[in-house]
């Protein structure tokens, strides 16, 4: 780690303070900080809007209401009285030198680009001929190119005037706290340690499924599909921090490049393991081109060649207009022997281990016992944790990624290397997609997502919270 990786932000700027992004999570997040009293810097929002500073602070506070956040009009307050807004086109090297002025060249900025990523190149060009950079971070919001060549120029054009440790790419996966606490859970607990590998765990499931449709979405989705969307970048994170290896240290090159081991022992995907659905009705969206292609379900079959993981199949699933909203990552333990004190010498059914990571994040071990009405029969028996019920309301993810961006802890962000070794393992299914099969809105997915699992474990309902609310 070098002296800038460790220095915290003295200001934020925000570019594109008025859109989208911010009006969802980042002030919430802000705000959210503020009570923590873990913010301690100027925030300066950029944007091209023509409006106030005081207009700027309604939406603010418009924004957090809007959240449900309880609004404490003292936080509020403080962070209002951080806030200044600049307007200006990001294009125009004129808006960099009102920049200057108000940010001088010698402090350390959090540039935050909230913008599209066509943009990410000349901002920060003009940021670095500017002189804005020298002890600055910049992050950027997905997605990092649409395939592996893009992702490259990408990155070179931002490397050109930043170096690796002055960029933070977020994924916004990597702050919930299920995935933040992957590394902790799998290590520190001796019962989840030993169990994890090819010895013990037969197969890997990974579900995300949500149960509302691409609605005013549909001109960006239509270009992107589910597997740019969710699946080389969240879902191929996720991966990484359930099958990697402990980190050797605490720096943050340490979890990362335990992160990249992983990516760097998967061959690329095969297409015939690949299949991809849209739910019906997904061409009458908005923004949707006539008979679009574009997948909004995706089922995959990944391998990870290495002593740990060999020979253990890995599915993923992700969908949109699917029955339920949840998010979890699915363990299937190989079985026991035949049970010799069993009547017929039945065989048990295998356990599971179910991280939750949305909605209502927690852990779940599943057992078996003996029913006892029928000594031939098998029981499930769930031990469930949910973690905001044993650990506390949790850290939210843009909430917990802004302040790792503020101090530099860049643990949380994705690392290039990790980046194109992603693309290059999905590159095969972009290049060839294969057929997209129809489906109707609130089932699974279309029937070959089904075929894809034959003999293996079939896709299991997933584990929904309590209160069956799954939005
Ligand atoms: C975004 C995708 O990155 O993640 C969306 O673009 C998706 O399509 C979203 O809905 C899911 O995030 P979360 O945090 O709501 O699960």
């Amino acid at each position: 780690m070098g002296g800038l990786a460790e220095e915290t932000s003295q200001r934020l700027v925000i570019f594109g303070i008025t859109g989208d992004l911010a009006r969802k999570m980042t002030f919430r997040a802000l705000y959210r900080l503020e009570r923590r009293h873990l913010l301690d810097a100027p925030i300066l929002g950029v944007a091209s809007d023509d409006i106030t500073v005081e207009e700027l602070v309604n939406r603010a506070a418009e924004a957090i209401r809007h959240s449900g956040e309880p609004f404490d009009e003292a936080v509020f307050g403080r962070l209002a009285e951080r806030l200044s807004y600049l307007p200006g086109d990001v294009t125009d090297a004129a808006l960099y030198e009102q920049l200057a002025e108000q940010v001088g060249t010698d402090q350390s900025c959090l540039y935050y680009l909230e913008m599209p990523p066509s943009l990410f190149g000349p901002i920060v060009e003009h940021l670095g001929r500017a002189g804005l950079l020298q002890r600055s971070r910049v992050a950027v919001e997905k997605p990092f190119g649409h395939d592996l060549a893009s992702a490259r120029d990408l990155n070179t054009r931002m490397r050109a005037v930043l170096r690796e440790d002055q960029i933070l790419r977020v994924d916004h996966f990597l702050g919930k706290q299920p995935v933040a606490d992957l590394e902790c859970l799998r290590f520190a607990n001796t019962t989840l340690a030993e169990l994890w590998d090819r010895h013990s765990i037969a197969e890997i499931h990974i579900t995300m499924a949500e149960n509302f449709g691409v609605e005013e979405r549909g001109g960006f989705y239509d270009a992107v599909g589910a597997l740019r969307d969710v699946v080389q970048n969240h879902l191929l994170q996720v991966l990484a921090l359930v099958a990697m290896e402990p980190p050797v240290g605490a720096g943050d090159d340490d979890l990362n490049d335990k992160k990249a081991e992983v990516f760097r022992a998967m061959p690329a995907a095969e297409p015939v393991h690949y299949v991809r659905g849209q739910y019906c009705g997904y061409s009458e969206v908005p923004g949707v081109a006539d008979g679009s292609q574009t997948e909004t379900f995706v089922a995959l079959r990944l391998q990870i060649e290495n002593w740990r993981w060999a020979g253990v199949p890995i599915f993923l699933r992700a969908g949109k207009a699917l029955p339920e909203r949840v998010t979890e990552v699915r363990l299937f333990t190989r079985r026991v022997p035949a049970l010799a004190f069993m009547p017929h010498r039945e065989r048990a059914q295998r356990n599971q281990i179910v991280l939750r990571i949305d909605p209502d994040p927690g852990l779940r071990l599943q057992l078996v016992a003996q029913d006892d009405q029928n000594a031939q029969a098998w029981r499930d028996v769930h031990l469930d944790s949910s973690f905001a019920h044993d650990l506390g309301e949790p850290i939210q993810p843009y909430e917990r990624l802004l302040h790792a961006a503020i101090v530099g802890d860049r643990r949380l962000f994705a690392r290039e290397d990790s980046i194109e070794e992603t693309w290059r393992i999905v590159a095969p299914l972009l290049e060839h997609p294969g057929e997209v099969h129809p489906y109707e809105r609130g089932s699974w997915g279309p029937e070959a997502a089904q075929a894809l699992v034959r003999g293996h474990r079939s896709w299991q309902q997933p584990w929904l919270p309590a209160n069956g609310r799954s939005r």
